[in-house]
């Protein structure tokens, strides 16, 4: 049954903006977002409405209005106020309020947003993950893990705190990319084998027997600055002056053999399920010099904009944008939808 109304909720920041330096850079604007999804619910019948998250003074207004049982809410949130780390919050709040809303609910939000306890999980069960170590300080130990290294901000996103002197290749340079970490960003630093070979973005979406993934995207590294680490880097992804901008290619379905494709998507799978995403997630990895993939981390809340890996994704699996929302939309809803023999009719 199609829900009377479908409410989209979304963290209005004002300017999404991020300061690198002395540069102001625009990261990607969350109404684009909000557009797309509402002008493809609304090709699919439903009606809309919008309901953005602006100031803590907002926040009674906003809690009225995701109240009603009817409802769905369509949660595009990536944070309040200005903070990702409350991400989980907004999820927090709709479930206290017994909202049915699409995507992961707050553990998964919060897990996911730390690297390193995403490792934690995604390692002790099993799913391939470069080794890690998390340092609160320079002088910290990395244990059995092997150079080169990639040394990212434990809780950030959008490659921030990421440019090529990230990959470092001696104690040395380990020593003061920490530092630069802790001290720039204020939080741990995670650091990681650095694995040199291709990567791949994986959707996946559904719940229970209904999770599947779609065909894997790959990230083309086009004539990357000799000597630079192939990485998607902050530059390469917001800069625009940069030499390093646009060079990290999407291409959807990727080419790869069918074996490899299989395995991609049953280690996405395998992490989706660990880390307990619901309805739509990305998981991004690089293959080991083994040949095996490697899950470097899990976005549950991934860009769902009509333009964004996540659409190319459906689209390369037959789901034109407006089916991939409304898929989205009735894998909530069946969440909510009690069904005998079930463990749980949330997850
Ligand atoms: N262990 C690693 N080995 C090789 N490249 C990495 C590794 N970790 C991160 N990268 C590179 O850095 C990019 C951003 O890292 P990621 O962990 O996905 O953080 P973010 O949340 O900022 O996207 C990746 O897309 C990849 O190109
Ligand atoms: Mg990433």
């Amino acid at each position: 049954m199609t829900p009377a109304r479908v409410k989209i909720i979304f963290n209005d920041d004002g300017s999404d903006t991020y300061t690198l330096g002395e540069k102001t850079v625009d990261l990607d604007n969350i109404l684009t977002t909000v557009s797309d999804v509402e002008g493809a619910l609304r090709s699919k019948g439903y009606e809309t409405a919008r309901v953005p998250l602006r100031r803590r003074e907002d926040l009674e207004r906003f809690t009225k209005e995701i109240r009603d049982p009817e409802e769905v809410i369509f949660n595009l949130c990536e944070g309040a106020f200005n903070r990702s780390s409350l991400e989980m919050h907004v999820a927090a709040l709709l479930e206290l309020h017994g909202a049915r809303f699409t995507g992961s609910g707050p553990l998964t939000l919060g897990l996911a947003l730390d690297k390193g306890l995403t490792k934690d999980i995604l390692s002790r069960r099993g799913v391939p993950t470069p080794g890690y170590a998390v340092m609160t300080e320079a002088s910290g130990k990395t244990g059995e893990i092997e150079f080169p290294l990639i040394v990212k901000p434990l809780r950030e996103d959008a490659s921030i705190g990421i440019d090529s002197g990230a990959v470092v290749e001696s104690p040395s340079e380990l020593k003061e990319r920490v530092e630069h970490i802790i001290s720039t960003y204020a939080q741990p630093a995670i650091v990681e084998e650095y694995v040199d070979g291709r990567e791949f973005n994986i959707a996946v979406m559904g719940n229970g027997k209904s999770r599947r993934a779609l065909p894997p995207s790959e990230i083309l590294f086009v004539d990357f600055p000799e000597g630079k680490p192939k990485i998607c880097c902050y530059e390469a992804k917001w800069v625009e002056e940069s030499p390093f901008y646009r060079k990290t290619v999407p291409s959807c379905p990727a080419e790869i053999p069918e074996k490899l494709k299989g395995e991609l998507q049953a280690v996405a799978l395998k992490a989706y399920g660990m880390m307990g995403c619901r309805d739509y997630a990305r998981v991004d990895m690089r293959l080991g010099k083994d040949g095996k993939a490697k899950v470097l981390e899990v976005n549950p809340n991934p860009d769902i904009s009509s333009d964004a890996g996540f659409a190319r994704a459906a689209k390369a699996a037959g789901l034109d944008y407006p089916d991939l929302i409304a898929a989205i939309v009735d894998a909530a809803v069946s969440r909510y939808t009690p069904q005998a023999g079930t463990v749980s009719a949330r997850t």
